[in-house]
């Protein structure tokens, strides 16, 4: 019999992953309301019980306000409420599994900028950007309301490297095993380190990618200095590759594996490398257009909201355009851990379209990666480990990345699986016991 290389431990940092597999980020949509350990419990214990090695937290925001990408994030800069997940933390990590809360800031790209609601609630909300916005997102309004844009002085950007800090020392203090940096998918780190949205002359800007890296550094010397020794910190890098054609300066994959060695030069332990657009938009989650969940009369109201009534059509039509320009593609982001593994020596997380037990194990053998993730999986299947370590290498995932579960959670709606044959054949491979035994 073949070894399983899924199955066989591997180090990280000062700790040990006892396998190769790990839960992605996804929405956990937990909020900061008395019922946020519950929530998180429930969504983050059946991938640690079911078998995963390690188990990321969704983005959660370190600052008490703005920076919010998605409705339904929770806020972390509050010791007391990040202590309060101790019940959640402690069931996940019961089951061996390594847990690690993902910390982010969505920077110019947040809520305040497409959420028609959110906007009106929040009239004194300021959108923090690194530099004055790229020349066709101001040709984007009134798609994009960029009136609110700041960019942020030398003393705010110092404050908020600090403020990751004080989060991860929260984290830390909760439990968990370490954090993970949201440094892609449009986030303040990929707006600092992406020369489209950095035009700065100060110490956080500069021609070079490591002139660009202050605020990374910054950010990583403050989790270093507020966290035990053996606390973990990871961070996804970005390479801009899906950026449009008229998106001049997009960070390469050749500058996508120099972030990386960036990354590990200042003390990161492992990177999760995602090939990105410059914008939140499907490159993150590539899938079909998810027709059931635009046409899906419950969330037209939530739609409404969210993009204003009128907008909403050229949002399902930027929608549509967007899901045929960035294509599925199984495992789209191997090629770019190859680049990244030759330029370092910590673990190299590769996630994006996963969905094969042999195709998992073929990359772990191929040196193209350590470990290997899933994000919208789990929500089609929450015990999926359990089958991936236990069935034989011809293993498939039911998730077929039609999107159903993401549109709806600009609504706020929670990260469940939407599409009724993929849960019609959960609940059948449920009834054969697929799953393994139930707690
Ligand atoms: C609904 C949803 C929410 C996500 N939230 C996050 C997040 O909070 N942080 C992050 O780094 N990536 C996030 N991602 C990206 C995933 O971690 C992952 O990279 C992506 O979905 C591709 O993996 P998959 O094909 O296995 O779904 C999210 C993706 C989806 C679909
Ligand atoms: S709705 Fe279900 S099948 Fe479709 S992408 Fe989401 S989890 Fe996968």
């Amino acid at each position: 019999m073949r070894v399983s290389l899924l199955a066989s431990p591997l180090r990280l940092g000062a700790r040990e992953a006892k396998n190769r597999l790990y839960r992605a980020p996804v929405l956990e949509v937990a909020g900061n309301g008395p019922d946020a350990a519950r929530i998180l419990r429930r969504e983050l214990e059946p991938s640690a019980a079911s078998g995963c090695g390690l188990v990321f937290q969704g983005a959660c925001l370190v600052t008490p306000e703005g920076g919010r990408s998605a409705p339904g994030l929770s806020r972390v800069h509050d010791r007391a409420f990040v202590l309060s997940l101790r019940p959640a933390v402690e069931a996940v990590k019961a089951h061996g599994a390594l847990l690690l809360m993902q910390l982010g800031h969505g920077g110019l790209q947040t809520m305040e900028l497409w959420h028609h609601a959110y906007r009106q609630e929040h009239p004194d909300l300021a959108t923090l950007a690194v530099s004055e916005p790229p020349w066709w997102m101001k040709a984007l309004s009134p798609l994009l309301d960029l009136s609110r844009v700041r960019v942020m002085t030398d003393d705010e950007l110092r404050a908020l490297a600090e403020a990751f800090g004080a989060a991860a020392s929260h984290a830390a203090e909760a439990g968990y095993d370490g954090v993970h940096l949201a440094g892609a998918n449009g986030s303040v780190f990929q707006q600092c380190w992406s020369p489209v949205f950095n035009k700065r002359t100060d110490a956080f800007g500069g021609p070079t990618l490591r002139d660009r890296s202050t605020f990374f550094r910054l950010v990583v010397e403050a989790i270093r200095r507020r966290t035990p020794r053996d606390f973990l910190l990871t961070t996804k890098v970005p390479a801009e590759t899906e950026a449009p054609f008229f998106v001049r300066d997009a960070l390469s994959l050749d500058e996508g594996a120099q972030i990386a060695r960036i990354a590990q030069d200042a003390g990161v332990d492992a990177v999760a490398p995602v090939r990105v657009g410059v914008t939140r938009d499907q490159a993150t989650a590539r899938g079909a257009f998810p027709e059931i969940a635009w046409s899906d009369p419950r969330w037209q109201k939530g739609y409404d909201a969210a993009f204003g009534r009128a907008r909403k059509h050229a949002v399902k039509a930027a929608n549509r355009v967007a899901a045929k320009a960035i294509p599925f593609e199984p495992a789209w982001n191997a090629a770019f851990c190859r680049a990244v593994k030759r330029e370092v020596s910590i673990p190299v997380l590769c996630e994006g379209g996963l969905r094969e037990k042999a195709e998992m194990e073929r990359l772990l053998g191929s040196g193209a990666c350590d470990m290997v993730g899933m994000a919208r999986p789990f929500y089609a299947e929450p015990r999926l480990a359990w089958r991936l370590l236990h069935e034989d290498e011809d293993a498939r995932l039911l998730c077929e990345s039609c999107n159903n579960c993401t549109i709806p959670q600009v609504t706020g709606a929670p990260g469940v699986c939407r599409t009724p044959e993929i849960l019609a054949k959960r609940g059948e491979m449920m009834k054969r016991g697929a799953y393994g035994p139930r707690e």
